[in-house]
């Protein structure tokens, strides 16, 4: 391949007095480019100027015999850049938009000055100088014109919004002039750079300083710039030797409004995770494109079917919700012993590393009772057939398409600690909810001498069976209550384990969806998602400890609704508010913040006037523990990996400003290993200190390492470079 040339281009630089901008410059001067260097001189802030910056690389430029003449005009002066470029060297070509300062603030304490010193330099001043080249190279029919952005700007950045909101806003001038210069031959591309320099010193260490040298950015820009690239409206990423194209990816999306569906904020809702769905993304890459779908979704539109003007129940053949309501199930009986009752408090969570285990672990304790959750798992097994083919009505339900919506027990006694239970399953009621049908049974359990013990609501929905014509709601739909916009009177946050759908299955619902990952994943999930009645089964623990002081003969009755699901090994939080004997409840995912249980209640009987506080969550394993165990075994069965990683590291865990935990990840081929405690030969090639939660939140992917790293929260001695290859053996979880 021909070396790149630009003898006879004129390049000019902004803010090319050091950093970034003067490897632009000393590499376009080397390859024949005459050079207008532009700085102000000024402090990163702003302030200031000086002809220091700018002399001192025009000096370095005709040392080794290139040409470059100073500018020591602020970039907002477009007009007086350009004329130099102009004045000594008669046209301008290539325009690299550098110049930059920082003011970095949090945003509620960005002054007018911090946001309008840094818009006006970037933006502005970009604007500006390239308003000034624009029509010379329209007029020589030639240009390249680079615009930097920032990774700030791309994907936002603590104590940055003046600076990302300028530097996206670059990205948008640079995609409207690549459509604008595009006839006249006039390229616009955007970088997005990470460099060590004077305005990224203080948050670097002096190794990452070294491993990013500018020098490693500017050859992609002279490639950029070069007359043979045809790269127009792109935005690259580059750093450290690296360079790759970004790019807007789209998710599924949906058409919701058709003629026969209420378009309503409540329709979108019940869509959402359907038209977010990144599994078949697409890449638009114009605004046509951007558009085209609008278009279709218009034509969809017209082209779906008009409302049924009759009551006839339309959802294919084996699917007639008015002869299935008023099924009933044949009885179903279901006999437990102490020892399913203890596998099932496992299952949910109970411990022995709580202080009140006993009564729900170990049968011959004085005070040994069943959980009141538990009362789902006789009614469940009764309501299994709504899943065969035996309900007339119902013979064609694809089982695959069924979600558990909602959950309502009630009990009239405490559970016995064993016995045979019978229950009775009735289909309630079948709704029309357009976009699928929901299902109500109703489960009525008794014990042997023929007593009510507990009643159930399961309601499932049944995906894509609606339009009907059926009714949208039925009044025996047990009531759920809004959660409280104010914050909790209680909450309790208990952490689950990778095994725990694995354990709560032997309880009795085996949907492999919870254990194997290859149905998982056809569900759409990265791994096996915890039960839906395991979260539920928490959610009365932490209710009953909280304000019943454990006692479950003050437990009436719970009510909750399905929104997301729980991965094994994340953190539940139960949030509580007290409503006289009703406790209104919402469970989240610590890391991930997604609501996983709403609109939920528990009726006590009496509630406990002295609450007990919820201590659980501080006699908690380090959240990290299991992450190493798992990466043990993942590494195990991953010799590649280990080989491409090629590195020892000693992670110290702390908790409460001490170190909790010490885990030697040993990456090295031909196998890898993990084990607690320093290195048991040699050094680390890499240390790495961090608290347990942010450690947990780096590698399911909710924490950024480099902001993590910037905010002192990651703190790494050594080779840092290897870790971000070890950056690999965690992405497992990332996906979390
Ligand atoms: P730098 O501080 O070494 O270079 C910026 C130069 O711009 C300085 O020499 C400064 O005197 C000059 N300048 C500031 N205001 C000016 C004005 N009004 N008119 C003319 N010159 C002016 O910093 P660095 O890192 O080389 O930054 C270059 C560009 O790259 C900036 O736009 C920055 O925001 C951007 N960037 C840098 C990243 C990094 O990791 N270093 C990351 C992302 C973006």
């Amino acid at each position: 391949m021909d070396t790149l040339r630009f003898d006879g281009r004129v390049a000019l630089v902004t803010g090319a007095g050091g950093g970034l901008g003067r490897e632009y410059a000393l590499l376009f001067a080397e390859r024949g480019a005459a050079i207008v260097v532009n700085d102000l001189g000024g402090d990163i802030k702003g302030g200031g100027k000086s002809q220091r910056a700018a002399d001192k690389v025009v000096n370095e430029i005709r040392a080794k015999g290139g040409k470059a003449v100073a500018n020591y005009d602020s970039v907002e002066d477009g007009e007086k850049l350009v004329k130099t470029a102009l004045d000594h060297f008669g046209r301008i070509d290539i325009l690299i938009n550098n110049a930059g300062i920082l003011r970095d603030r949090s945003f509620a304490r960005t002054s007018d000055l911090d946001w309008d010193l840094v818009h006006r330099v970037h933006l502005r001043g970009a604007f500006q100088v390239t308003r000034a080249a624009w029509p010379h190279m329209k007029e020589q029919n030639y240009g390249r014109i680079i615009f930097t952005a920032s990774a700030a700007g791309l994907y936002g950045n603590f104590g940055q919004a003046n600076y990302s909101s300028a530097k996206l806003g670059l990205v948008g001038l640079s995609n409207t002039l690549a459509i604008e210069g595009m006839k006249y031959n006039i390229n616009c591309n955007s970088i997005a750079p990470l460099a060590g320099s004077r305005l990224t010193q203080t948050v670097m260490t002096p190794e990452m300083v070294e491993a990013l040298k500018p020098f490693y950015v500017a050859p992609v820009v002279v490639y950029l710039c070069h007359e043979s690239c045809n790269e127009n409206g792109e935005i690259i990423e580059c750093g450290a030797g690296w360079y790759a194209k970004l790019r807007l990816q789209r998710s599924k999306g949906l058409v919701v409004r058709k003629k026969n569906v209420n378009f309503t904020p409540e329709e979108i809702c019940r869509n959402w995770d359907i038209a977010t769905d990144f599994s078949e993304p697409s890449y638009p890459s114009s605004i046509q494109d951007a558009n085209m779908v609008m278009l279709q979704a218009l034509e969809e539109y017209n082209q779906s079917e008009e409302p049924s003007s009759n009551n006839e129940e339309t959802s294919g053949d084996g699917f007639n919700p008015s002869k299935a309501i008023g099924f009933q199930f044949p009885p179903a009986t279901f006999s437990y012993t102490s020892r399913d009752a203890i596998l099932y408090a496992l299952g949910v969570g109970v411990s022995t590393s709580q202080t009140d285990h006993l009564k729900f672990l170990f049968e011959l304790n004085d005070e040994f009772c069943v959980l009141p959750s538990y009362g789902v798992i006789p009614a469940q097994i009764a309501s299994m057939g709504l899943f065969g083919s035996s309900i007339p009505g119902l013979e064609d339900i694809d089982v695959t398409k069924i979600l558990h919506g909602e959950q309502y027990l009630e009990l009239y006694r405490p559970l016995p600690s064993s016995g045979t239970l019978t229950s009775v399953a009735t289909i309630l009621d079948i709704l029309d909810k357009g976009s699928g049908a929901v299902i109500v049974v109703g489960i009525e359990t008794f014990d042997e001498s023929k007593q009510l013990v507990a009643y159930n609501q399961f309601i499932t929905f049944l995906v894509g069976a609606g339009h009907f014509g059926g009714k949208r709601n039925s009044d025996k739909i047990k009531q759920s209550f809004k959660t409280p916009s104010r914050a909790p009177d209680a909450s309790v946050k208990q952490i689950t384990t990778v095994d725990q759908a694995a354990i709560y299955r032997l309880s009795g619902d085996h949907n492999p969806l919870h254990i194997d990952p290859s149905f998982a994943a056809m569900g759409g999930f990265s791994q096996p998602i915890l039960h839906g009645l395991c979260s539920f089964g928490y959610a009365t623990r932490h209710v009953l400890k909280q304000y019943a002081g454990n006692d479950v003969s003050k437990f009436k009755a719970i009510k909750v609704r399905f929104s997301k699901p729980v991965l094994p090994g994340q953190t539940i939080q139960t949030n509580m508010w007290k409503q006289e004997n009703r406790i209104l409840i919402q469970c989240k995912v610590v890391e991930t913040g997604d609501v996983v249980l709403s609109d939920g209640y528990i009726e006590l009987t009496d509630v406990a006037s002295v609450t007990t506080s919820p201590a659980e969550s501080e006699s908690y394993i380090l959240k990290s523990e299991m992450i190493f165990n798992e990466m043990g075994k993942q590494m195990a069965q991953s010799p590649d990996l280990v080989g491409k990683v090629n590195g020892v590291f000693l992670y110290n865990i702390t908790a409460g400003n001490k170190v909790a935990g010490q885990w030697t990840v040993v990456a090295k081929a031909p196998s890898g290993q993990v084990y607690k405690g320093e290195p048991k030969s040699g050094k680390a090639d890499c240390t790495v200190t961090m608290a347990d939660e942010d450690f947990f939140q780096l590698v399911t992917g909710s924490l950024n390492p480099q902001q993590a790293f910037m905010a002192g929260k990651l703190k790494v001695k050594g080779n840092i470079m290897l870790l971000q290859k070890a950056g690999k053996l965690f992405e497992q979880y990332a996906k979390l």
